[in-house]
């Protein structure tokens, strides 16, 4: 099976897919992390994005478009996949049409999360990430079960990213409104598109998720 996760910075779409690939085996396809991956590196890509998401803008589809199909062109994604902040324009849209058709694959859910903005800028201020495993916490609504511990490695670092302070993430939510939300109508014309209640708790998002994917 093969899906998107579409929302706003902070709706969620990171903490479902992780627990989506964890749970059906599915792979996880988050071109946010990719492109965080070659800023690291210091990679061509990596220091054309940097800062361009520093500021909150959107990456050129170019480049996003690029790293997404060599990423489709890997094995595991067979496993079926969720993306996970792709596509995010209308150009991107239309290049994972042919993307897919190119390699024989197609949608199936298209799962959007929906969530108030005033609760977005929350979460995204107050996240932050094991710097060994990455595991993901927030100052209020997910700690560590031993304070300062990560539940998953045990690691005692934690990071936070560049791009989640107020000022940026009110960009971010300006460029989905502007140039993600767009694209909504043109996964609803083709009937893939269901809505979940994204302000719920964490798990009961994931079991409205589950309920989704489980249709026929
Ligand atoms: P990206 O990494 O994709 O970030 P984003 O879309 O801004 O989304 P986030 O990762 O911030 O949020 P999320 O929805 O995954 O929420 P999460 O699960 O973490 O993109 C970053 C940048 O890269 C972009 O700004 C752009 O520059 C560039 N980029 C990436 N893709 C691109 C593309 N296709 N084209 C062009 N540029 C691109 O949850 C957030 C917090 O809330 C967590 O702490 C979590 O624990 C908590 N939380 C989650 N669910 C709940 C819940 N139900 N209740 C309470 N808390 C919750």
């Amino acid at each position: 099976m093969n899906i998107i996760l579409l929302g706003p910075p902070g709706a969620g779409k990171g903490t479902q897919a992780a627990r989506l690939e964890q749970e059906r085996h599915m792979v996880q396809l988050s071109t946010g992390d990719m492109l965080r991956a070659a800023v690291a590196a210091k990679t061509q890509v990596g220091l054309q994005a940097k800062a361009v998401m520093d500021a909150g803008d959107l990456v050129s589809d170019e480049i996003v478009n690029g790293i997404l199909s060599d990423r489709l062109d890997q094995d595991d994604v067979k496993r079926g996949f969720i993306l996970d902040g792709y596509p995010r324009t209308a150009a991107q849209a239309e290049a994972l049409e042919a993307l897919l058709a190119g390699k024989g694959m197609e949608l199936d859910h298209v799962i959007g999360l929906d969530v108030d903005e005033d609760a977005l800028v929350d979460r995204i201020t107050g996240r932050y990430s094991c710097a060994s495993c990455g595991a993901g916490y927030h100052d209020r609504y997910k700690q560590p079960s031993n304070q300062g511990i990560c539940d998953v490695c045990g690691s005692t670092e934690f990071k936070r990213r560049p791009d989640d302070n107020e000022q940026t993430v009110r960009n971010r939510l300006a460029e989905y409104h502007a140039k993600t939300a767009p694209i909504l109508p043109f996964y609803e014309a083709k009937g893939l598109v269901s809505w979940v209640d994204g302000m719920a708790p964490i798990e009961k998002v994931e079991a409205s998720i589950e309920a989704i994917l489980d249709r026929a």
